[in-house]
């Protein structure tokens, strides 16, 4: 089966199930006339993060990786009023451009975008007392999963979801000795998924307009020992 194939069924299902919409639509034009990488979620992951977000009645959720806000619109619509999303980006041209996406589609008041590595502004949301949020999406760099896990738990509680995207890299990642950062640091990823207790999870396989990559999905049941 063919890349050709699986975007033509990505396709159809938008087609079928993913009413043609402005605010979307705008977000991918002004990212990509932008200049930024089209390496956002299709739209039916998109719709999926939407509806664990609703499913779980998320009021609170984090995102570690922005770009131009396409996820991030998808996951902020599901949330109720008051609800909040924060998103973590560490480049100040993607940050600037979702800002004004984010802006457009009517969702700013509910958005706080951070700029900087995760990995310094996820110690900042603990120190400050953020969450617990109730749904966690990663997609930042490879290389730092395994440390955002731990982030994301400890911003967690029991019962939170956290979904990481990027986790099957083209079969990659059965790959012990790949010399391809990212697919080392997905490893680490499912070392310390493996690894952590309070945390339940699987992987899906997909495939379609992002190739042949997946999902990962995992329930905190516990929260993080203390040290
Ligand atoms: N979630 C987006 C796509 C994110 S692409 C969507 O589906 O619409 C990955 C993003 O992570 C890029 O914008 C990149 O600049 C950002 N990024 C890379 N390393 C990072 C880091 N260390 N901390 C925060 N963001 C990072
Ligand atoms: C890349 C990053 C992603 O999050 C993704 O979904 C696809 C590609 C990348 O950095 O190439
Ligand atoms: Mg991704």
């Amino acid at each position: 089966m063919s890349e050709e194939q699986w975007s033509a069924v990505d396709a159809f299902i938008e087609d079928q199930l993913l009413p043609s919409d402005r605010e979307l639509r705008a977000v991918l034009e002004a990212s990509s006339e932008a200049g930024l990488p089209s390496i956002q979620v299709s739209p039916p992951q998109g719709k999926l993060l939407n509806l664990l977000a609703r499913a779980l009645g998320a009021r609170t959720i984090l995102e570690l990786g922005t770009l131009g806000g396409y996820s991030t619109l998808w996951m902020a619509r599901a949330l109720p009023s008051g609800g909040r999303l924060v998103t973590l980006e560490a480049d100040p041209a993607h940050a600037e451009v979702a800002r004004a996406n984010l802006e457009s589609a009517g969702v700013a008041d509910r958005v706080e975008i951070r700029l900087g590595p995760a990995l310094e502004t996820l110690p900042q949301l603990v120190a400050e007392g953020k969450g617990p949020f109730d749904l966690v999406f990663i997609d930042a760099d490879k290389v730092g999963y395994a440390d955002y896990l731990g982030w994301a738990h400890r911003l967690s509680r029991v019962g939170s979801l956290i979904v990481a995207d990027n986790v099957i890299r083209g079969g990659s990642v059965v790959d012990a000795s790949s010399d391809d950062e990212a697919s080392q640091g997905i490893r680490r990823f499912y070392r310390a998924l493996a690894t952590s207790p309070g945390l339940s999870a699987t992987a899906i396989q997909t495939v379609g307009t992002k190739g042949y990559d997946g999902l990962a999905f995992i329930l905190v049941t516990a929260e993080v020992p203390d040290a």
